[in-house]
């Protein structure tokens, strides 16, 4: 796995929409997608392109990591998609609609010659899983290549493929939620939440947001600026949590040089464990700390 990184607020911005782009730029936000794909009609999508390579470079100078979500393979414009939009500034590449590892070696194969030419790192895929079909191969998906640093769960496309609807419950896709972080894991990548699409409510985004945490997701996917807060302040470990993490690690060390590997702390039981839990929760906070 790549050396652990931040992905708590992931923000899709149109790849048409040049407002939307520069106001990305002045955002806390983890990672940028540029659409290219659902939000862009097609008669924008030639010139999308153009502007969503200029947007990577104002964007990245900005330390936001920058993807570009290209149209779903067995479209004709995937390839180009991804051709004309390659930048040394930019991380990768969200492909949608995946369906299988085979999916994965085809978009390697578009990047391999382009790469050849350059001295930067290979480009990261970011799958989306938002089909009955990827959500049974997600961990085939994930595996599929190193370039795959997260799974991203797709709630929309995905209820449309099962032939039933979004609601914000969330009974329709429960299973596929619970699924998509455990084979992300089981690959060594990351697994980031589909996106809340009321904007009103935040409330339901906390709620949904706090859920998506409990998961194993390490972040989420937003549409809009007054989105930021709210996941970005769930994704970072909270006060009570970081109070826990410093607490065990006190009780914890002397005892293990007493040679005790297990402890009570307030009553519970505290071993190795939850130590190693207490070590990643503050160096998530570290990570959040020095960005
Ligand atoms: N990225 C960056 N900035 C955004 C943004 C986004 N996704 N959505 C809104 N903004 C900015 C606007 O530029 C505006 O800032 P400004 O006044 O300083 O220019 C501010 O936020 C308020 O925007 P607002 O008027 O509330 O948005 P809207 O009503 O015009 O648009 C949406 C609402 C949902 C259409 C819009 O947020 C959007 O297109 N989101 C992304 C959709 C998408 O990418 N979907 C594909 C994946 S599901
Ligand atoms: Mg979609």
């Amino acid at each position: 796995m790549a050396p652990p990184r931040l992905v708590r607020s992931v923000l899709y911005v149109p790849g048409n929409n040049r407002r939307f782009l520069e106001k990305a730029a002045s955002l806390d936000i983890d990672v940028a997608i540029i659409d290219l794909e659902d939000s862009v009609p097609q008669s924008e999508k030639q010139g999308a392109r153009a502007i969503a390579r200029e947007a990577t470079d104002l964007l990245a100078a900005k330390g936001i990591d920058v993807f570009i979500r290209i149209n779903a393979l067995p479209t004709d414009l995937a390839v180009d998609d991804i051709r004309a939009t390659v930048g040394s500034h930019l991380r990768g590449f969200v492909v949608p609609k995946i369906e299988g590892p085979e999916d994965v070696s085809r978009v390697e194969e578009i990047l391999s010659p382009i790469e050849a030419n350059r001295d930067s790192p290979g480009f990261e895929i970011l799958p989306l899983i938002e089909s009955a079909i990827a959500v049974v191969r997600a961990f085939e998906i994930a595996r599929a290549s190193p370039r795959i640093v997260a799974l991203v769960f797709g709630a929309f496309d995905f209820t449309f493929d099962m032939r039933t609807n979004w609601s914000k419950e969330g009974t329709e896709y429960e299973f596929a939620r619970q699924k998509l972080p455990i084979d992300a894991r089981a690959a060594g990548v990351y697994a980031i939440d589909t996106v809340y699409p009321d904007l009103e409510d935040e409330e339901g985004l906390a709620k949904d947001s706090e859920v998506a945490k409990r998961l194993g997701y390490t972040g989420k996917t937003i549409i809009h600026p007054k989105q930021i807060a709210v996941v970005n302040s769930t994704f970072s470990p909270t006060k009570s949590e970081l109070e826990w993490a410093r607490r065990v690690i006190d009780a914890y060390e002397p005892a293990l040089r007493q040679g005790k590997g297990a402890i009570s702390l307030d009553g519970k039981l505290v071993d190795m464990v939850h130590y190693r839990r207490a070590q990643e929760i503050l160096a998530l906070d570290d990570l959040i700390a020095h960005r």
